[in-house]
């Protein structure tokens, strides 16, 4: 039979975003407007052996892909004994992870020997000085290097991530498109997304991905046919473009029809969107092996209770501070 894990709308989950931490030590504007999180009084993140038996339980469901995820998961001192533990587990076929690229230069090679083969990176602008003042660290050139030594590591996928903001660093879609040119990398402009920490920053720097789209047309890039279990972008390409563009624009009608992914967060809670949901506790059942069989059911159950759609246009009423918390 189907052992698939689905929804009560017909969707289908084969793809997990296991957050590791919500610290990061980067502060961009848009995420942690305030600064660094706080350790004191939060629960402990979830343990290597508690991860593996989260990710058992779902590949047992037939879910194949992991993104790793944060904070900035490459924080933890453990990372490459988690990402070999959940690439050891049957039937999971590929690790993803999500960085800020801090560290990229150096451990891009140790990463990819611990199992990860794709890798998305954020860069939210090729300017210094703007990259320091939207990331709150100058560090733009290690993190250039980064890129570099991941292209050289061999990652199957790199995409590069910049978060596009009115009047901080919406002058620079020609820079960046440029930056791909002639380099085998996806470049994705994610609209802003409005959490309970960024409303006022939301409301001066929030730019439509379809204002992007149309800036992108009249530049000669065309939209390609959406793959069958596509991620959220919707994809361009340009003949005179080596790389490829990818719009990330959740606002849009139906941006949830197609979600194909669940997550954990930190703290062991399952989040069945990233908006509009408290968290649904899986930490009891991760303490021993024992329990593979009920996490299982509990997660099939819990799954097809997911809501049509995002709470996004709506206040948020408290769901989501910010997306580090959930892994974004
Ligand atoms: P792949 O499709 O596996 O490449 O991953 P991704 O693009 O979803 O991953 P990444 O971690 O690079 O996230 C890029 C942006 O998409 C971030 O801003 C995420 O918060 C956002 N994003 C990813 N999934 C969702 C989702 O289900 N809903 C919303 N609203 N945003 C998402
Ligand atoms: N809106 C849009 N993207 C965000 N990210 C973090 N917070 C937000 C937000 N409020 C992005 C980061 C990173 C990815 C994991 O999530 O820039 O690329
Ligand atoms: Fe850290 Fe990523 Fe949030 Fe920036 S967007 S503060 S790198 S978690």
């Amino acid at each position: 039979g189907d052992r698939g894990l689905t929804d009560a709308i017909g969707r289908r989950f084969e793809y997990l975003r296991l957050s590791l931490t919500d610290v990061c030590n980067f502060r961009c504007t848009y995420c942690l407007p305030d600064g660094y999180r706080k350790r004191h009084g939060r629960p402990a993140d979830l343990s290597v052996a508690e991860m593996r038996r989260a990710v058992g339980a779902f590949a047992r469901l037939g879910l194949w892909k992991v993104r790793l995820t944060g904070g900035e998961p490459t924080l933890r001192p453990d990372f490459e004994d988690a990402a070999r533990a959940i690439a050891a587990v049957p039937g999971i076929r590929r690790i993803a992870m999500t960085t800020n690229g801090y560290r990229l230069a150096d451990r891009a090679a140790a990463w990819r020997d611990a199992g990860v083969s794709a890798i998305n990176i954020s860069v939210d602008s090729l300017d210094p000085a703007r990259f320091a003042a939207i990331t709150g660290h100058d560090r733009l050139a290690e993190v250039l290097r980064g890129i570099e030594a991941a292209r050289a590591a061999g990652f199957d996928s790199i995409k590069i991530n910049a978060v596009l903001m009115r009047g901080v660093n919406d002058d620079e879609l020609a820079a960046m498109t440029d930056f791909i040119a002639e380099r085998d990398l996806s470049l994705r402009f994610i609209e802003v997304m409005r959490t309970n920490d960024n409303t006022a920053f939301f409301k001066a720097r929030h730019l439509a991905g379809q204002t992007v789209i149309d800036r992108l047309e009249q530049a000669g890039w065309r939209r390609l046919p959406r793959a069958a279990g596509a991620g959220p972008a919707v994809e361009y390409a340009h003949p005179a473009s080596r790389g490829r563009i990818g719009i990330i624009a959740p606002y849009a009608r139906d941006f949830c029809a197609s979600c194909n992914r669940l997550r954990i967060a930190s703290d062991g809670k399952l989040h069945l969107c990233l908006f509009g949901d408290g968290g649904l506790d899986l930490r009891p059942l991760l303490q021993q092996d024992a329990d593979a069989e009920a996490l299982i059911e509990r997660i099939r159950a819990l799954t097809a209770t997911k809501a049509p759609a995002h709470r996004l246009h709506q206040n948020n009423s408290g769901a989501t501070p910010h997306l580090a918390s959930i892994g974004g």
